[in-house]
């Protein structure tokens, strides 16, 4: 397999090419088809990606924008695609920001991320301070084997497919009321035939949030198959996980962010991630909001589970809605083609 490398042209006066010796050292050997501007970003059906993203001082670059607008008017531009991302930035800001925004772009445009598929270089490189230390190398030398550790991943990584896998649903939501709850509902009638279900209320009172613990007292909690405070996470949550193949989590719209039970519960999924990557395991999310504000939970989830934490995000892994009075989900206009489409995309991904 090959790679094809997305890399829009940094603006003049910032060459970005800092950069450009780090794609040289990755894909050094390598047959490389390159797309260095927006009107080239054409006909990349089934493509194995790479997406390096140089921005300047305040945060921007704008070749890439252009490209932002042509995979947000497109759909289907980049079906059946897997991606990575490098995102090298002048300054110390804003690179987090826009590798998320990039991400939910991708994903909506038909491309899946591999687990962990970024390579962040912040303008100190200091973000690479603990894996230059693990690797007896300095920053750069960090950001080097971490952009060619991604490369490869991205060229040879598929997603183990089985013939009933099993799905764990976490929620925090109450049945009778909620319209993310209704939309799973219609969700589930639709995979529970080919798939097993386990479903994990988090309501209030049952998690506590992350305590931070020092990193060695968190490996040994995890290492016994728990966390400091145990409870519903170590009980059943924890358990779960390493069992399930995909994740869906239900993610109403709270302020514009994910819930707290729910974002509590991926906090404390950091003792299990000391011991365990979740490569192999999907994450699948419903987001609905009452006004507006899906691409900013959306990408909440991306950037908790799919960077951090590691899940591979399936292409189009997000049903995002809006609807805000009981029962409106169900009766938005082109919503039944809405959850038919994402139940099958499940089933497509997860079922041999
Ligand atoms: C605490 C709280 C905060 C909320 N914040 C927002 C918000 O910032 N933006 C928004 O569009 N809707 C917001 N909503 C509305 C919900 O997203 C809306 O009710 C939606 O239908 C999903 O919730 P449900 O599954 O409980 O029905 C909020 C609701 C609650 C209870």
């Amino acid at each position: 397999m090959s790679i094809t490398l997305i890399y829009p042209t940094p603006d003049a006066g910032w060459a970005g090419q800092r950069l450009e010796g780090v794609l040289n050292h990755t894909l050094a050997g390598q047959e490389v088809r390159a797309i260095r501007t927006a009107k080239k970003l054409v006909s990349l059906k089934g493509q194995r990606l790479l997406f390096a993203l140089a921005l300047g001082d305040t945060g921007t670059n704008l070749e890439y924008i252009r490209m932002l607008a042509q995979l947000r008017k497109e759909p289907k531009l980049l079906e059946g695609c897997t991606a990575g991302i490098i995102v090298d930035g002048a300054g110390e800001l804003y690179t987090k920001s826009a590798a998320a925004e990039l991400a939910l772009a991708l994903n909506r445009a038909g491309c899946a991320l591999v687990g962990r598929p970024l390579v962040e270089a912040t303008g100190s490189l200091a973000n690479f301070d603990v894996q230059a230390k693990n690797l007896g190398a300095d920053r750069m030398g960090a950001y080097r084997h971490a952009a060619r550790e991604l490369a490869e991943r991205v060229e040879t990584f598929s997603l183990p497919q089985k013939e009933r896998p099993q799905l764990l649903v976490l929620h925090a939501s109450s049945h009778h009321t909620s319209n993310t709850m209704d939309l799973w509902s219609k969700v589930r009638e639709r995979v529970e035939g080919r798939c097993t279900i386990h479903e994990i209320g988090l309501r209030n009172g049952t998690l506590c949030d992350c305590s931070g613990c020092p990193y060695t007292m968190c490996l040994h909690f995890g290492e016994q198959g728990g966390c400091f405070y145990g409870g519903v996470m170590q009980d059943e949550v924890y358990p779960a996980v390493r069992t399930a193949d995909a994740l869906v989590l239900l993610c109403p719209n709270y302020n514009d962010a994910l819930s707290a039970n729910l974002t509590a519960c991926i906090n404390r999924l950091t003792a299990l991630f000391r011991l365990t990557r979740f490569y192999d395991k999907a994450v699948f999310a419903i987001v609905v909001s009452g006004y507006s504000g899906g691409d900013v939970v959306a990408r909440q989830v991306i950037s908790a589970m799919n960077m951090n934490k590691s899940f591979y995000l399936p292409q189009n892994f997000a049903l995002i809605e809006t609807a805000n009075a009981p029962r409106e989900a169900l009766a938005l206009p082109g919503v039944e083609d809405r959850l038919e489409a994402f139940s099958q995309r499940i089933l497509d991904t997860l079922c041999r």
